[in-house]
């Protein structure tokens, strides 16, 4: 009998729609002028991604995956984990090869997916129900408001692949890897998947391809607000570019207007002119120090237990667990 596959709506159409105004409105609003990056990922975006994650430049997808194929049995023997929590989970692809290796060992009972995109969510979540004889659920949410609504159910393992966690500010992953903590439980544990610091030649191509997806990736933001607010934006008035923020430590993908111009965002009753040469800030993708990682992860209270790296220390996991910071604070979880 195939297992259970289930939807859990945090974020439906008017929630999401009510949130990109929101953004919207301040982001365009503001000096700098910025847009958050979970609006790139409608279904063309996800799609892009994909296509990202198979460039040449686009080395953490295959440096992950490195890892991930060497020491997944290890990291299933290490947390004896029966549920796996992914967030921010896309397609999944890489996260087959810890479900292979937690099932090989015979713990795997559930699949919890938690992400922003709809469609691709769904679509993941179907694949995995099929190829493994488990529970799947999925959750369409934010991850920097709704991780409190993930099931406290079983023995749980969470992954953040990737290197996501860099597309925030320094408070929002302290906040982020907080709530983790809290909802994972005294048992669970965090692998968290981080890019390091390295040529500045090498980030820069892998945040601005030869051929283009990059581009194009960071370009469709723009198109989901012209489909969604009814905007007027022509992306081929905006270049893509990316930047090396030394002092950050961090990529900047950035839209520059070609030309002035003015672009309405009709369903915001909002004009927003451009002068030439004027950015849009539509990602940062920070990039770590091994140390740094500890620290970060130190200082929302979870404890490095294994860090693992691939062959040309591109790209680090880090498996956590939870410190008790206040006694009592990380009893059992209700299950729910
Ligand atoms: C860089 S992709 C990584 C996908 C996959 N984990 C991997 O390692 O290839 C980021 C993923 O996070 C999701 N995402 C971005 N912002 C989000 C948010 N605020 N809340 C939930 N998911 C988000 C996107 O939809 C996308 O699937």
């Amino acid at each position: 009998m195939q297992r259970q596959l289930s939807l859990d709506i945090l974020v439906d159409d008017e929630e999401r729609r009510r949130s990109l105004c929101d953004d919207v409105r301040a982001g365009l609003s503001s000096p700098k002028k910025y847009i958050p990056p979970a609006w790139f990922y409608d279904e063309a975006g996800s799609r892009l991604f994909d296509e990202i994650t198979r460039l040449p430049e686009y080395y953490p997808t295959r440096a992950e995956r490195a890892i991930l194929t060497r020491h997944a049995s290890d990291i299933a023997a290490a947390t004896r984990a029966d549920t796996l929590v992914e967030i921010g989970s896309g397609t999944s692809d890489k996260t087959r090869l810890l479900l292979d290796a937690m099932a090989a060992a015979g713990h795997l009972e559930r699949i919890i997916l938690f992400d922003i995109s709809r469609e691709v969510l769904a679509d993941a979540a179907e694949h995995l129900n099929l190829l493994y004889d488990v529970d799947v659920h999925a959750v369409v949410g934010d991850f920097r408001h709704h991780l409190g609504n993930v099931p406290a159910v079983g023995r749980q393992l969470w992954a953040f692949l990737g290197g996501t966690i860099g597309n925030l500010l320094p408070a929002g992953r302290r906040q982020l890897l907080e709530c983790c903590r809290r909802q994972m439980g005294r048992d669970g544990r965090l692998l968290l998947g981080t890019d390091l610091v390295k040529d500045v030649g090498r980030l820069l191509a892998a945040y601005d391809d030869a051929s283009g997806i990059t581009a194009a990736f960071d370009r469709n933001v723009l198109a989901v607000i012209n489909r969604e607010l009814h905007a007027s934006f022509d992306p081929e008035l905006f270049d893509h570019r990316a930047v090396w923020d030394a002092d950050e430590r961090w990529i900047e993908m950035r839209l520059r207007a070609r030309r002035p111009h003015t672009v309405v965002v009709e369903d915001l009753d909002l004009v927003v002119s451009f002068r030439a040469g004027e950015e849009i800030l539509t990602e940062i993708s920070a990039k770590f120090t091994p140390s740094q990682v500890a620290g970060e992860l130190v200082g929302a209270g979870l404890a490095p237990r294994a860090v693992w790296y691939d062959d040309d220390d591109d790209f680090q996991l880090t498996l956590a667990r939870p410190l008790p910071l206040v006694q009592g604070d990380l009893g059992p979880r209700p299950e729910s």
